[in-house]
């Protein structure tokens, strides 16, 4: 299957048409970048890691039941999946508190969520991704209830799966962001999922392994994505 046009070009991947019309080649970019674009880097070796540990992921999540858009690993920095037709609403769990809850609600880093907290956020890069409601979807057509509810619950049935996947490996999933599309009608989840949209921190130490380490110039953030693969199972090139 061949790259065709470039569909659209994100932060970090590129989706690219194909033959198919229903298949798009998603290319993980080394491109890394945080606080809205602020804060860039081009990191040798992030665009495979992240396109070994979003295979493994979806991977796990298609056997045990969530639909998703993977179809296959096509190389080191591309994946085939679903074109599917995206919604414009983030959705976010989070098991501990950290990053925007903590700055918005003054709640303590680290402090357990139960139940886990369930956000949703607008994709609009020129307005920040705001935090938006139920309504606001409804009201603007973002998302239909129906719609919403169908997200929210896949959205815990990838908490109940991936939470022991990673507690396995040695890591505590702190939060998450997922990003939904219809496909032929059918919800699915689309996106990523890699150490770039999620907070992990060590079981034990709960030392940051996930994007925070950029952010907050923690160390070297391709090593602490390749202990996370390494950690996994996940083969690195
Ligand atoms: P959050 O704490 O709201 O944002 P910030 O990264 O600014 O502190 O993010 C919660 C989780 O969701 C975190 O793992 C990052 C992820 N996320 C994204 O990857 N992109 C987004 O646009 C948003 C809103 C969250």
């Amino acid at each position: 299957m061949d790259k065709l046009n470039a569909l659209y070009q994100g932060k970090a991947k590129t989706a690219w048409e194909t033959s198919d019309p229903d298949r798009v080649i998603m290319e993980f970019r080394n491109d890394t970048s945080a606080f809205d674009g602020g804060k860039t880097a081009s990191l040798e070796r992030k665009g495979l890691i992240n396109s070994a540990v979003d295979s493994f992921v979806m991977q796990h999540l298609e056997a045990a039941g969530v639909p998703t858009h993977f179809e296959r690993r096509i190389d080191a920095n591309h994946v085939l999946v679903k074109r599917l037709q995206m919604l414009p609403v983030e959705c976010v769990v989070r098991n501990r508190a950290s990053g925007s809850l903590c700055r918005r609600l003054g709640v303590e880093e680290g402090a357990e969520l139960n139940p886990p907290v369930f956000e949703l956020f607008l994709k609009d890069d020129a307005l920040h991704d705001p935090m938006i409601t139920q309504s606001h979807c409804v009201t603007f057509g973002w998302a239909s209830a129906e719609q919403l509810a169908e997200m929210e619950a896949l959205t815990h049935q990838v908490n109940d799966v991936l939470k022991p996947l990673f507690l396995d490996a040695g890591m505590i999933l702190v939060d998450y962001k997922l990003e939904f599309g219809l496909f032929n009608g059918q919800m699915v989840l689309g996106d990523e999922f890699s150490p770039d949209g999620c907070r992990l921190w060590d079981a034990q130490t709960h030392r940051k392994l996930d994007k925070d380490v950029f952010r907050q110039d923690l160390g070297d953030l391709v090593e602490s994505y390749q202990e996370v693969a390494h950690r996994l199972g996940v083969e690195l090139p």
